[in-house]
């Protein structure tokens, strides 16, 4: 710099400062500012987007490949460069010149020119940087490989869903759709095997979520079952091995109920006043829950099964158990706790929540309808109210 472009300079710098944007309190004010708008948008995005999990840990799953965050991507690239004895380049001396560098960098480059085009030292090395941290980025993103699929359940009601899924898949052809057992057929070297059944209290009340957890993991090998967890070479995560536990529990045991904002009721349409139920909208689901692991072929259920709307309206040995428009039919009078000829208060162990029961009356008193455009004609008729008609004792 000559003398002239110093006075220059000078100059300018005088009058800038005399015109006056103060860094206390003007800078500082938009500063803040633009950090409170960031800040807002990191809350909004935080609590209506969100981060999706990631699988649980499972410190026995060797197949993990463990990966820093995509910002530490290049750090974590730059340390394969140097293997072994020399990773300390890599850690400690590389980014520690970077650091420096950034401290001195104020000595370093003394030109007081703003303009980009004077600026080459500063442009280029800040260039340089960035253009490195981005090639090693894309460098390790592109040799990281795809982690095993893993699948992740949010809430209850999707762990349970993902474990009768995966139920479906893994276990039926030996223990049966419902867990029912039975003899195995087609499964080579438990050709004609006959298991117990799995969705009994026999099992469901011994055995902790933590047992069962530890038998499909390990399987039962001496006894013909396969090790399912991906730590003992089979195909499933812990979080669907947790899956599947949740399903059975949340399905086979009658001492558990889901809690209360998770109940059949809570995930079926709610009923306005009048409205008749349907068997596909708002009685299956109830059936399928509470009934139907006790009433499928093979097991003690005087041969009524509840499987489907034909099967609910005409098996059993005291069939039918459902007549449209009765509240004195078995089914409504066994749910009210009633023992019958047909048998005891059903389901046996625990009673069905009020609101369930009410449902089911509705439905009956409505004509019992399959379909939801049925249960709309029987609504439009003006369906009678169970209050009015129920009677609460049998003689
Ligand atoms: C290849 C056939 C087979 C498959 C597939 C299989 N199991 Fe088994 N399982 C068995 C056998 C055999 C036993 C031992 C039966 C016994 O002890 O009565 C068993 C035992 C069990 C037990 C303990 C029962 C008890 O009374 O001790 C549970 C629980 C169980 N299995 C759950 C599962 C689940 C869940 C799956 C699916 C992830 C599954 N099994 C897949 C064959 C299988
Ligand atoms: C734990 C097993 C189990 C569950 C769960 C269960 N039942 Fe039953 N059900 C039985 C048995 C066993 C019988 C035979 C009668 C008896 O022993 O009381 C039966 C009989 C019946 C009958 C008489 C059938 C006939 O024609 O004789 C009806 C109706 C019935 N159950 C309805 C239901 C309904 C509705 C639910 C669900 C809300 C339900 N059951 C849940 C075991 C079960």
């Amino acid at each position: 710099m000559n003398g002239e472009h110093k006075q220059r300079y000078r100059e300018k710098y005088t009058n800038a400062k005399q015109k006056g944007v103060k860094f206390f309190p003007d800078i500082i004010y938009k500063d803040l500012l633009v950090a409170f708008g960031l800040f807002i948008l990191l809350i909004g995005l935080a609590v209506f987007v969100g981060v999706p999990n990631e699988p649980k840990a499972d410190p026995n799953d060797t197949s993990y490949i463990p990966r820093p965050e995509w910002y530490f991507l290049f750090l974590f690239q730059l340390l394969k460069y140097f293997p072994g004895q020399i990773e300390w380049i890599g850690t400690a001396v590389i980014p520690g010149l970077a650091v420096l560098a950034l401290f001195l960098l104020p000595f370093i480059d003394r030109n007081p020119y703003r303009h980009w085009s004077k600026r080459k030292l500063a442009l280029g090395i800040m260039g340089t940087v960035v253009v490195g941290i981005v090639v090693l980025t894309l460098l390790a993103a592109f040799t990281t490989p795809p982690q095993p699929e893993a699948a992740v359940a949010n809430t209850l009601r999707e762990q349970i869903a993902l474990g009768e899924e995966l139920y479906a898949l893994h276990c039926v052809e030996c223990h049966g759709i419902e867990g029912e057992g039975g003899e195995i057929k087609g499964v080579p070297g438990l050709e004609g095997v006959t298991l117990k059944p799995i969705n009994d209290q026999d099992v469901m009340y011994p055995f902790t979520d933590e047992t069962l957890y530890n038998i499909i993991a390990m399987g039962q090998p001496l006894q013909g079952m396969p090790p399912f967890g991906r730590a003992f070479g089979g195909p499933l995560s812990p979080t669907e091995i947790e899956a599947i536990v949740a399903f059975m529990r949340y399905t086979w045991d009658d001492r558990v109920e889901l809690p209360e904002e998770e109940t059949v009721a809570a995930a079926m349409p709610t009923l306005k006043e009048g409205e008749v139920p349907s068997y596909d909208v708002h009685v299956a689901p109830i059936f399928k829950r509470y009934c139907v692991s006790c009433h499928v072929p093979g097991k003690k259920n005087n041969n009524y099964l509840m499987r489907t709307y034909e099967e609910v309206m005409t098996t059993g040995d005291h069939a039918p158990n459902i007549i449209p428009g009765d509240l004195g039919s078995n089914l409504i009078r066994m749910v009210h706790r009633e023992e019958i000829e047909a048998g005891g208060p059903m389901p046996p162990t625990k009673a069905l929540k009020p609101e369930l029961v009410e449902i089911l009356e509705r439905w009956v008193l409505g004509g019992a309808p399959e379909t939801a455009e049925q249960a709309a004609q029987a609504s439009a008729k003006g369906a009678p109210l169970p209050t009015a008609a129920a009677p609460t004792e049998m003689p």
